[in-house]
């Protein structure tokens, strides 16, 4: 349980917020890369910042602040030009992916002698590319380093999946440090929608194991035992809002009541031969069953979000009961808490990555197996995290598994 002073102290993290400081010493997720393909400009907000991301013509990503320096319009309405730069539809002033302002048509004109171009400036922070995504930095600096997971370089069939969840981060967040919901929220829920009246295996034990890049979170149940690579090896809490189990789920604070949930899905293509995937497809999971106006709960991380939006849109976690299943909550909480205080001294936060050296193809506990809870019933397996899957990318994957040989039924 915390106090309301507490909850607001964890959870915000606007501009000038402790929370919000420490939230930007990290690298997120905000769009896919092939979205700045199909479209080179796109409104983004994180963290209660409005901002623009754009892709010029030379294929360098920028990100600015969202209003224009001249009077302010919304740059995400802007278009990039041929001979480089982000232009402003109001009165066509045009930046560049550091945020120079590189043209101000009238004003040049008017006055070329003043230059007044060279005394603008748009706000413009970090982007990179990393694993079909696009990466926001809006720190302070020195800038970490962007992880490069291991996972991101396998071999398979990748995909990004965005969703846009009506609550704060921070309990979603909590989420991936939970082990005890699965067996609830998704094994006997999925049980009940089946008609089934059976349970799924009990949880018996769980543990928590703090690393460098995060908590494993452990577990036993009536099914498992000490030896199982559910006890041994476990699932990741991945520092400081992710979780990772063989995929990755970011969940990117876009201010202190929306959240991006971000998913990173690779599914197998059958055989050894060489495969190298040209394009990942990115696409966006809707949440709300049109027809009834209730959230949709036939998928696994749709089934998460019911429980992240039933919280409120910001939990009230002065009314909370915590148990023993909540160990690693509250173990999470303290780190950030802790963290806070180490920012303040000028101290790295927990998962912070500065040596170059190492960021290359960095391991994560995973247990090999894949995702265990959800071996494949049917060849190619079906995708059950989220709802809506594109046609076009169910089309693609099939036919890459059926020319790579995979198995077809049942
Ligand atoms: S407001 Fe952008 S050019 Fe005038
Ligand atoms: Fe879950």
């Amino acid at each position: 349980m915390l106090t309301p002073e507490q909850n607001d102290l964890l959870h915000k993290v606007g501009p000038g917020t402790p929370m919000g400081r420490l939230m930007r010493r990290y690298w997120h997720p905000v769009a896919a890369v092939g979205e700045l393909d199909d479209n080179p400009v796109k409104a983004v907000r994180l963290m209660g910042e409005d901002l623009v991301l754009f892709k010029d013509v030379s294929g360098e990503y920028g990100l600015l602040e969202r209003h224009c320096p001249h009077r302010r319009a919304d740059l995400s309405y802007g278009w990039v030009e041929e001979d480089g730069g982000l232009r402003c539809s109001y009165h066509g002033w045009l930046f560049d992916t550091e945020g120079r302002c590189i043209g101000q048509p009238y004003e040049q004109i008017a006055h070329p002698e003043a230059n007044f171009k060279d005394k603008v400036r748009a706000t413009a922070y970090h982007v990179q590319a990393k694993a079909g995504l696009l990466w926001a930095y809006i720190g302070e600096g020195p800038v970490p380093e962007l992880w490069d997971w291991d996972r991101y370089h396998d071999r398979g069939y990748k995909q990004v999946v965005f969703s846009e969840i009506p609550c704060n981060w921070l309990q979603c967040q909590e989420n991936s440090i939970d082990p005890v919901h699965f067996e609830w929220l998704h094994s006997n829920q999925s049980l009940r929608m089946k008609g089934s009246g059976e349970f799924s295996p009990t949880h018996t034990r769980v543990g928590f194991e703090e690393f460098e890049f995060g908590i494993r979170y452990l577990r036993i149940r009536a099914d498992t035992n000490e030896e199982d690579d559910l006890w041994k090896v476990g699932r990741v809490c991945l520092w400081p809002n992710a979780l990772y189990t063989g995929h990755f789920e970011w969940r990117v604070p876009i201010d202190d009541e929306h959240t991006l949930s971000v998913g990173w899905f690779i599914d197998p293509i059958p055989g050894e031969q060489p495969f190298e995937q040209e394009r990942i497809p990115y696409w966006y999971s809707p949440i709300v069953d049109k027809e009834t106006g209730r959230w949709i709960s036939s998928h696994i991380m749709n089934q998460d979000f019911i429980a992240w939006v039933g919280q409120g849109s910001v939990s009230d976690r002065w009314n909370e009961h915590l148990g023993e299943s909540d160990r690693g909550v509250i173990m999470l909480r303290k780190q950030f808490t802790d963290d806070l205080a180490v920012i303040e001294d000028g101290g790295d936060p927990k998962g912070v990555l500065r040596d170059a050296s190492r960021n290359d193809r960095m391991p994560l506990p995973r247990i090999r197996a894949g995702i265990g809870q959800f071996a494949p019933t049917t060849y190619p397996p079906r995708f059950p995290f989220l709802v809506d899957q594109p046609e076009a990318v169910v089309t693609e994957y099939h036919t890459l598994w059926a020319e790579f040989g995979g198995a077809l039924g049942p």
